[in-house]
């Protein structure tokens, strides 16, 4: 069988610069809008195609060093491409932030959006880092979801996971064993509550202040969300169902968000917090 279009989008992450309109992109501006002086160094964690790193160079002139650190080699690609006018303020590295490694300087400024769930259980690596990475006077700019987590820990796109299986043929009382065979741990048990963070934050650095803003998402039809969630959570669930099932898993989790879209006016929408950490 061949492989289908939505399926290699999800491999390859592709279509990333369009379906983060929906939602991430809105955190790149925010979190910007918060720097103040003129930094002269910059590390992104979790960099994905540069879209922050692209928008700081062209705000900060002041930038001379913006580096961004990123798993997928898919990403680092586009984002080589999309920041090779920059020359050689830009420095893009393959690294797997569970497991950061040392870089030879500190920066006056860290952001890591829409990433600091993937990195559960090990989050606490991450924050030991930026506090031996930040220069002094330094932040670390920092956003995480809270989606509502039911009792048996999904929430967010996992509710739209849930339906998309159900469709599919598994009993609703049955997806999460369904996930937990697949090794697929639900997004709203890798989101940890606000609490939860700042007992994992509060060891390595100082909480100077937060924002917090409700991050809804709507679409205008089935199609438009099956490919934001190729975009941004890849084959990460659609490996819990069989190969052959896979272009209708994406399907019907876009129709299930198109669903919600016309019952509710929008697909989902939770809190997002700015985190603004300093050093201790
Ligand atoms: C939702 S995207 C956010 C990308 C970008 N920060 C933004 O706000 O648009 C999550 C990014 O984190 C990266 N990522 C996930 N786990 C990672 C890990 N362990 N190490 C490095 N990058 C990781 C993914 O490849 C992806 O590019």
């Amino acid at each position: 069988m061949s492989t289908s279009a939505v399926e290699i989008q999800a491999r390859t992450l592709a279509g990333y610069a369009d379906a983060s309109r929906l939602r991430q992109v809105q955190d790149r501006d925010w979190v910007l809008d918060q720097v103040t002086g003129a930094p002269e160094s910059l590390i992104d964690l979790g960099s994905g195609i540069g879209q922050l790193l692209q928008e700081a160079l062209e705000r900060f002139p002041s930038l001379r060093r913006a580096v961004g650190l990123e798993r997928s080699e898919h990403r680092i690609a586009e984002a080589a491409a999309r920041l090779q006018p920059y020359g050689e303020r830009v420095a893009l590295h393959r690294a797997d932030l569970t497991v950061p490694e040392p870089l030879p300087f500190r920066a006056d400024l860290i952001t890591q959006t829409s990433v600091l769930h993937w990195l559960y259980p090990d989050e606490e690596r991450i924050f030991a880092w930026a506090a031996a990475h930040l220069a002094p006077g330094g932040r670390f700019l920092l956003t995480t979801y809270h989606p509502a987590r039911d009792e048996r820990g999904l929430g967010g796109e996992d509710e739209l996971v849930r339906d998309a299986l159900v469709t599919l043929g598994t009993p609703y009382d049955e997806v999460p064993g369904l996930l937990e065979r697949a090794g697929v741990l639900p997004i709203a048990t890798r989101t940890r509550t606000v609490d939860e963070l700042a007992a994992v934050v509060g060891p390595h650095l100082a909480v100077a202040g937060h924002l917090e803003r409700d991050a809804v998402v709507t679409v205008d039809g089935a199609a438009q969300y099956e490919h934001f969630h190729a975009a941004t959570f890849g084959d990460y669930y659609s490996r819990a169902v069989p190969a052959q099932q896979r272009p209708a898993f994406f399907r019907a989790v876009g129709e299930s968000a198109w669903r919600r879209q016309q019952e509710r006016g929008h697909v989902s929408h939770m809190p997002v917090r700015l985190w603004q950490l300093t050093s201790r």
